[in-house]
């Protein structure tokens, strides 16, 4: 009886089997259109949605926040015979809608991917994609996505902040062009964030020498005839037999929506054309004005009576304007802070309005302005940084304002702050000398000599001292780096923008993995942690130290692959007892040996992979000070020798480097 029933099992079981793989041929799918997704099933994570309108949404405006879009089946994506990958093609309709022009969040990618959870990917400049370890090009990513990118990231190579890429397992683009569309009269620009629907063509077609084309167009024009990026690829190794398609976006500090409004895919074949009048409406887009006809039949008492009205909404408008151009947020626990409290207007004024002709720089927290305040004619750097949560501001002021009491020459003097709807405005000290960064990369116009070099050193290791040990409280930096250091009239360097990323910590989830610092200077346990302490600070300084004495960033994508990153460069430089080769070419013989040796060195120290060697910033002052010895550069855990893996270049060669960030991943 009992083996009767065991037999009877496995025949149904069998039988289960026998239908499940017979079915499943059938029911793989191998094309879709999507005309609006209002009855679609895509798979959805982080803040994408479908409106009620069928637009999908794929970020909302929130910040430092990612999301990503999959069909939710897998297509295969190899031709079971011959073992190659398939042709394909598809094209999308999308729009990128930014709150504050120029000020946009990172852009969309089209994404081939082999899983579906990319729970472990990072928003902003990683764009959904990848996380740090996983940016340069592991060939286990099986990642192939076209980049449409709104933001210029010089760590990742980027041409500008408008361009398409093709990136293959890796941040870095194999390819990219700015964003452009052929036509009878050659090339027309394109702006990604205009707002307006674009339409983008992806199409590849497996073959001896295998072309990836990708095409741009408005909407309102056919496609054009020559794609904007052609190139031979072979995607054998990259594609797996099974692929999920789909869509990633990241928002960064400024809030941005990025809509797609249709899509269709095709294996093997052509995507099929949309029809333009079923797409969803996009939000914001005014609306069409009546047809003036219904005007002519009105008799003319009612049109007079409509102007006078719009006449008079219109004066209403421009009153209204008026009063909100200088308002302000001021609440009672404010009245406290007296003169550190600066009023919108003083501000507007001293900077004639925000003018774009004052604009110092944008960085990663808004703009700055330069200006001179009216009663005093002291000159300012005005920071304006867009915060729409009011929760914690009243802590976050207390501690700017506490933090405006530092007084330390080697430390940019913050003056005062201002509070608008959704803007705060920092008042600082103005530096008429600009950002380090300015004196050091890119063919720089004026070269610092050593001599310079080593009294800004100087400088900012004794103002992070004071920060870290001599005032009554800890207080850590967060984002050490060359562009954060400012030179004052007599090229002192001085540190700027203590603090600042504290702006982060108030009232945001702390669950969501955002990582403040900037790549190359983040300390290897610090997305682990997510912690900030004098440690990680010490760290940053040393990839600053090496920023100096080697007059490079510290991920150089154009470098040669093993000079790609400083610290491991440097390193190896170092073990083969010829440190010095590491040096800033620019200074040619022009510098003091000793004292290099003595940066590098220093540099690597604190570039420690493991917290536990790095020195603590009064035994890094002391050490230039030469009041005592370096540091001893500890061996351990440095680099794991099995950590390389492989990066495409533009030439197509397959080269192998050493990784930062998987070998220190792995302390
Ligand atoms: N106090 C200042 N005086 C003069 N220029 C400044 C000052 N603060 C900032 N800047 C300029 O504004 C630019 C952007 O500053 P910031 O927002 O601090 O950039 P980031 O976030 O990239 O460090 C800097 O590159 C610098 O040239
Ligand atoms: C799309 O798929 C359907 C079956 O799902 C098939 O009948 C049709 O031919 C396919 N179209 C193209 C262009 O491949
Ligand atoms: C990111 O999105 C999630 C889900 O919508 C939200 O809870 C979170 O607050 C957002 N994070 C930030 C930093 O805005
Ligand atoms: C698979 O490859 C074989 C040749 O190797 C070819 O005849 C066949 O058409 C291909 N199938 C598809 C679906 O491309
Ligand atoms: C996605 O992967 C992470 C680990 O990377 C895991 O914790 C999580 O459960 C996975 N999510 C799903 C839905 O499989
Ligand atoms: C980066 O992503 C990979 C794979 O997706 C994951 O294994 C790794 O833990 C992630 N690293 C970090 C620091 O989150
Ligand atoms: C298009 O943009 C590129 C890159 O920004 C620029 O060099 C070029 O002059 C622009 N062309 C036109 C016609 O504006
Ligand atoms: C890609 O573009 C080239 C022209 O540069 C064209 O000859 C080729 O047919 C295109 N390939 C596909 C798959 O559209
Ligand atoms: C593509 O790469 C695979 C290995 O990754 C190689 O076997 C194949 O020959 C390459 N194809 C072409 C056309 O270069």
């Amino acid at each position: 009886m009992k083996k009767m029933m065991m037999m009877f099992i496995t025949f149904i079981l069998f039988f289960f089997f026998c239908m499940i793989t017979s079915i499943s041929p059938l029911e793989t799918t191998t094309n879709f259109t999507f005309n609006g997704f209002q009855h679609s099933n895509l798979h959805l994570d982080g803040i994408s949605s479908i409106t009620s309108n069928g637009l999908l949404r794929l970020t909302d405006t929130s910040k430092h926040n990612k999301s990503h879009v999959f069909f939710p089946t897998p297509l295969p994506f190899k031709n079971s015979s011959s073992g190659l990958p398939l042709s394909f093609s598809t094209s999308f309709i999308f729009s990128i809608i930014p709150e504050y022009k120029d000020l946009t969040g990172h852009g969309i990618t089209f994404v081939l991917s082999h899983s579906i959870n990319l729970s472990s990917t990072l928003p902003s400049q990683y764009l959904g994609l990848f996380n740090q370890t996983t940016c340069f090009g592991d060939p286990s990513n099986h990642v192939l996505a076209v980049e449409l990118d709104t933001n210029l990231n010089p760590d990742f190579g980027d041409i500008d902040n408008n361009h398409l890429g093709i990136d293959f397992n890796s941040l870095f683009s194999i390819y990219a062009s700015h964003a452009s569309y052929s036509t009878a009269d050659g090339f027309k620009n394109l702006s990604l964030v205009s707002g307006d629907p674009l339409q983008v063509w992806i199409e590849y077609e497996q073959s001896e020498n295998s072309l990836f084309n990708v095409t741009i167009a408005p909407i309102s024009v056919p496609k054009p005839t020559v794609p904007l990026i052609s190139k031979v690829v072979n995607l054998s190794s990259l594609v797996l037999d099974e692929m999920y398609v789909g869509f990633t976006s990241s928002t960064g500090s400024f809030p941005t929506s990025h809509y797609i409004l249709a899509w269709s895919f095709v294996l093997n074949g052509k995507a099929q054309a949309f029809d333009l009048s079923k797409l969803p409406p996009l939000p914001l887009v005014p609306s069409k004005s009546k047809p003036l006809v219904l005007f002519i039949l009105l008799p003319v008492i009612g049109v007079i009576l409509v102007l006078m009205v719009m006449a008079f909404v219109l004066v209403m408008m421009v009153k209204k304007r008026k009063k909100k151009r200088y308002s302000e947020l001021l609440e009672d626990w404010e009245t406290e802070y007296g003169p550190q409290r600066f009023s919108y207007k003083d501000l507007f004024l001293a900077t004639k309005g925000f003018e774009d002709e004052e604009l110092l720089g944008a960085g990663g927290f808004g703009r700055v302005y330069k200006g001179v305040l009216p009663k005093t004619n002291i000159q300012v750097a005005v920071k304006k940084v867009s915060h729409e949560s009011r929760q914690g501001m009243r802590e976050f002021i207390a501690e700017i304002i506490s933090i405006g009491k530092l007084s330390h020459r080697n430390l940019v003097r913050l003056l005062g702050y201002c509070r608008r709807e959704g803007e705060l405005l920092l008042v600082y000290e103005f530096m008429p000398n600009g950002s380090l960064d300015r004196y050091l990369f890119n063919e720089p116009k004026s070269l610092l000599d050593w001599e310079q070099r080593y009294r800004i050193i100087k400088g900012v290791a004794s103002g992070l001292l004071y920060l870290h040990e001599e005032w009554e409280q800890v207080v850590i930096h967060r984002d050490v780096k060359a562009s954060n250091i400012l030179l004052d009239c007599d090229m002192n360097g001085r540190l700027g923008d203590f603090g600042l990323s504290r702006l982060y910590d108030h009232g945001s989830d702390p669950q969501t993995t955002h990582v403040v610092g900037t790549l190359g200077y983040l300390a290897p346990e610090l997305p682990n942690t997510g912690k900030a302490n004098t440690s990680t600070d010490v760290y940053a300084f040393g990839g600053f130290l090496l920023e100096l004495a080697c007059g490079r960033r510290p991920i150089d994508a154009k470098a040669m692959p093993e000079e790609m990153i400083l610290v491991d460069w440097v390193y190896e430089c170092w073990k083969k007892d010829q440190i010095l080769d590491a040096r800033d070419a620019n200074l040619r013989e022009n510098y003091n040996t000793e004292e290099m040796k003595l940066v590098l060195m220093l540099g690597l120290v604190c570039s420690h992979p493991n917290p536990k060697y790095r020195p603590a910033m009064r035994a890094v002052m002391q050490a230039l000070d030469g009041s005592a010895p370096i540091p001893l550069l500890s061996d351990e855990c440095w680099i794991a020798d099995n950590s390389t893996f492989s990066f495409r270049d533009d030439d197509n060669n397959t080269t192998r480097y050493h990784s930062l960030a998987t070998s220190f991943s792995d302390v």
